[in-house]
């Protein structure tokens, strides 16, 4: 192992993990309004309505996916499923959510670059990102006919022991070493998409995993029952 990949491997993810997360708690606690996916739907509403949402199902099934992929223990399904059908069920299900995604993000990419009223009122960041996930989403493409080379599931096994290792403070880059160029890209810039993400309008998908917590949010009191004006009175009474 170089030292170049133990930093990008055992170092750089808790970098980018630590600054997501007090990024984003220092951003919430600073510029709570800011926080925001800054629509542009007023300016040109066209393009948006199919780029925003394919890109939106597919960025939200692939997220799902590698989040669930990557971090379920291997002995959770391992009674259920081999890892080389777990391969095939990756590379299918990810192929199609990519492709539905990368469709999605060209026509929003296209429209920021192309459109003078949208280009004129985005900011630096805005079309960075975008052409950060659309780098990211192409090299997750391109790592799809590598992994149909390997139909063991090593490589899926290999990617899931560094994720799992990661989050439970064990780094262990060992198994990255051997691995695709592609796959290595793919795993720096997403790293890197967590990075940045603090600093971009990407602060605008925990308001949208948020709302969640509105299904479960309590009934507003507008006023106690104790407070009540009984009939009859001016002025709400001690009772009950
Ligand atoms: C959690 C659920 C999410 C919700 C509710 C949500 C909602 C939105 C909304 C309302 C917009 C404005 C777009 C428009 O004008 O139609 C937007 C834009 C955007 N979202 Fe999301 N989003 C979510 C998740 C994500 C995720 C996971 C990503 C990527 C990692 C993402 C990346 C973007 C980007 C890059 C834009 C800007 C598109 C453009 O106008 O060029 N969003 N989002």
């Amino acid at each position: 192992m170089t030292d170049m990949h133990q930093f990008l491997f055992n170092v750089y993810p808790y970098i980018c993990l630590a600054v997501f997360l007090m990024g984003s708690l220092a951003r919430f606690d600073r510029d709570q309004y800011t926080c925001k996916s800054d629509s542009s739907q007023l300016l040109r509403s066209g393009q948006l309505r199919w780029g925003s949402n394919l890109f939106h199902v597919g960025i939200l099934f692939l997220l799902c996916g590698h989040t669930v992929g990557l971090l379920t223990p291997h002995f959770l399904y391992e009674p259920f499923i081999t890892p080389a059908q777990k391969q095939v069920l990756a590379v299918v299900a990810g192929g199609l959510a990519g492709a539905v995604c990368f469709v999605g993000l060209s026509l929003l990419l296209h429209r920021r670059l192309f459109d003078p009223r949208i280009r004129l009122t985005s900011h630096r960041t805005d079309l960075l990102i975008l052409i950060i996930l659309w780098g990211q989403l192409t090299l997750g493409l391109v790592t799809l006919p590598f992994s149909l080379g390997h139909g063991d599931g090593s490589v899926m096994l290999a990617l899931s022991h560094w994720a799992q290792h990661i989050l439970t403070f064990r780094p262990d880059a060992s198994g990255l070493v051997a691995m695709d160029w592609p796959y290595k890209a793919h795993l720096v810039l997403g790293m890197t998409i967590f990075l940045l993400f603090p600093f971009s309008r990407l602060m605008h998908v925990w308001g949208g995993f948020g709302t969640v917590a509105y299904l479960f949010r309590p009934y507003q009191i507008v006023r106690s029952r104790r407070l009540n004006v009984p009939p009859g009175r001016s002025h709400p009474g001690r009772f009950g």
